[in-house]
């Protein structure tokens, strides 16, 4: 379904009722690497995936997308569907950038959080310069160039040798980013905020998610993030890389579907 906020047309996927647990995808994706989530929670949850701006069939603007951005889609978005109970965010990467910008703007509107192959720091001097690197690439080559220079890094090592249909969804994935959508998210994640103050104040459950073999953002980063959220607890997927949802999608909805449970007891 469509739904207009803020001047944008928004696509999302709208599924189950009850405790509202709203998915946000990364950097250059879209809601369709909840595809292994949506339906097999909708029993569990009212279950809401959506493109952010820019992204797969959501309609682009121009200008940076700074977290806070984003963070305000999403409740604009929640407004728009009705959403009045306080809400489950799963954010991966930079969905987790997103996450921590909607925690500090709407704690009141945050019944629990899930933290996916994110991290909490800003990016590094060296980050920083990478980021303007990309966009000079994409540019250039589009959101071809882009998904081609990042494929192999989103996936394990052993997933992107062997499940060659799983690397094409993630490509075509990539690939249907819009030219705007991409240079407004690597402006905004260049110029995000530490979120490292953020953790200590995350007074909310927090179950924390990586891919033991996640190639774009280290292990350690998940560690220091339970380290320093009070209620947070740390589950390693097993032979997954960045995109550990889609590569082990039954664990991954296992640890969810539990973490669900107990935050409804
Ligand atoms: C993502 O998957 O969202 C990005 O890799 C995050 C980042 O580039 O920092």
């Amino acid at each position: 379904m469509n739904i207009q906020i803020r001047g944008i047309n928004i696509a999302l996927e709208d599924r189950g009722a009850g405790l509202p647990l709203l998915f946000i995808h990364g950097y250059p994706l879209n809601r369709h690497i909840w595809d292994p989530q949506i339906e097999v929670l909708a029993d569990a949850a009212r279950v809401i995936a959506h493109d952010l701006r820019g992204h797969g069939d959501s309609s682009a603007s121009t200008g940076p997308h700074s977290m806070e951005l984003l963070a305000d889609d999403c409740q604009a978005l929640l407004e728009a569907l009705g959403v009045t109970a306080p809400v489950v965010l799963c954010g991966l990467s930079m969905g987790g950038y997103v996450t921590f910008a909607f925690f500090r703007k709407y704690p009141e509107k945050v019944a629990g959080l899930i933290l996916a192959a994110t991290r909490a720091g800003e990016d590094s001097p060296e980050g920083k310069a990478n980021r303007d690197k990309a966009a000079e690439m994409a540019r250039q080559g589009g959101a071809g160039a882009i998904a081609e220079s990042m494929l192999p890094k989103m996936l394990s090592p052993k997933s992107y040798v062997e499940r060659p249909e799983l690397v094409q969804r993630v490509s075509e994935i990539m690939q249907s980013t819009s030219l705007n959508g991409i240079l407004g998210d690597l402006v905004g994640m260049k110029s995000r905020p530490d979120s490292t103050p953020t953790l200590r104040q995350i007074d909310r459950p927090t179950m924390i998610l990586h891919g033991s073999d996640d190639q774009l953002i280290p292990l350690s980063e998940a560690k220091v993030m339970q380290k320093a959220i009070p209620l947070a607890r740390l589950q390693i997927i097993p032979d997954a890389g960045h995109l550990l949802n889609m590569e082990q999608p039954q664990l991954f909805n296992a640890v969810v579907r539990e973490f669900l449970g107990e935050i409804q007891k």
